[in-house]
């Protein structure tokens, strides 16, 4: 039986990247998805994947930062599915990478408003449909090892993701007695268009590749690779499943031991 028969999962920032894998995972195993990002084209191509799979899927385009967009969203997907059973709160952005002490308002205001309100936003969304619902459900967001360790050239970044860890705790005591669990992801270094973008000028003056660079470079990855969306997907298929019923408030790293806390 396949682990989310039937289930509907909602997933922010599906068009791309880890949203994309979500989805496709989540599809592998019989859930029934709404997907929101903020790019029709990245959605379009998320899209043309999931027909292949037969599986029944609605996406919405909108900004997880703005309330009008974000409730636009949960609505259009009770109306299409009537109840929400998993939350994925995907959507994500990169800082600007500069130092601290040269980063603008503007681009500190931006990743808090996306990584970090929108993600608020999206944790009451549905922690008010699955309490409405009669309690029951999965709240998943993705946090990063960025979130524990702080990354130079990421301040904003950081705090966001340390933000989500903390309001994922604080969530999950709220609402566990009602049978929601609450937790978060955090992911070490995915091979996406995400961290491609903040890569590419320097590969390219390099000569290295990804995975070559992030050997080189970044802290030690005990288990030799970088990661793929797949490896986050399985994660969070794995919490969004029954398998992971007795698990609230968590923070689980895949980074394939590049953090260890
Ligand atoms: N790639 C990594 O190494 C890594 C590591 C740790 C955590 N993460 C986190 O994983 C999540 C997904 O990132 P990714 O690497 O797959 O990046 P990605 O850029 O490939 O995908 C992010 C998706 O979110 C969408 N998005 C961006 N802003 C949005 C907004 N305001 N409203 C709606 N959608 C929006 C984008 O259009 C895109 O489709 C992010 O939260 C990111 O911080 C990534």
């Amino acid at each position: 039986m396949p682990l989310l028969q039937n289930r509907v999962a909602l997933v922010t920032g599906a068009g791309s990247g880890i949203g994309q894998g979500v989805a496709l995972r989540f599809a592998q195993e019989g859930a029934r998805l709404a997907l929101f990002d903020i790019r029709q084209a990245s959605l379009d191509e998320t899209a043309d994947k999931l027909k292949e799979t037969g599986a029944d899927f609605e996406c919405f385009s909108g900004d997880v930062s703005l309330t009008e967009d974000v409730a636009r969203f949960f609505d259009g997907a009770v109306k299409r599915f009537g109840r929400i059973d998993i939350c994925v709160n995907n959507a994500g952005i990169g800082n600007p990478p500069l130092p601290l002490v040269q980063m603008t308002d503007e681009g500190f205001d931006r990743t808090i408003a996306v990584n970090l309100r929108g993600v608020f936003l999206c944790m009451r969304a549905a922690g008010r449909q699955m309490i409405a619902q009669g309690g029951g459900g999965r709240i998943i967001s993705v946090s990063s090892q960025a979130g524990k360790s702080g990354f130079a050239m990421l301040a904003p970044y950081c705090a966001t993701k340390a933000g989500v860890i903390l309001m994922t705790r604080a969530m999950a005591k709220e609402v566990g007695p009602m049978g929601i669990t609450v937790n978060c992801v955090c992911p070490g270094t995915i091979d996406t268009p995400l961290l491609r973008g903040t890569l590419d000028p320097l590969l390219a003056a390099t000569g290295q590749t990804l995975e070559e660079w992030a050997l080189k470079n970044g802290p030690p990855i005990p288990l030799g690779r970088i990661g793929y969306p797949v490896d986050v997907a399985k994660l969070i298929t794995f919490l969004a499943s029954d398998e992971a019923d007795y698990m609230t408030g968590q923070a689980i790293n895949i980074s394939g031991g590049q953090e260890m806390h």
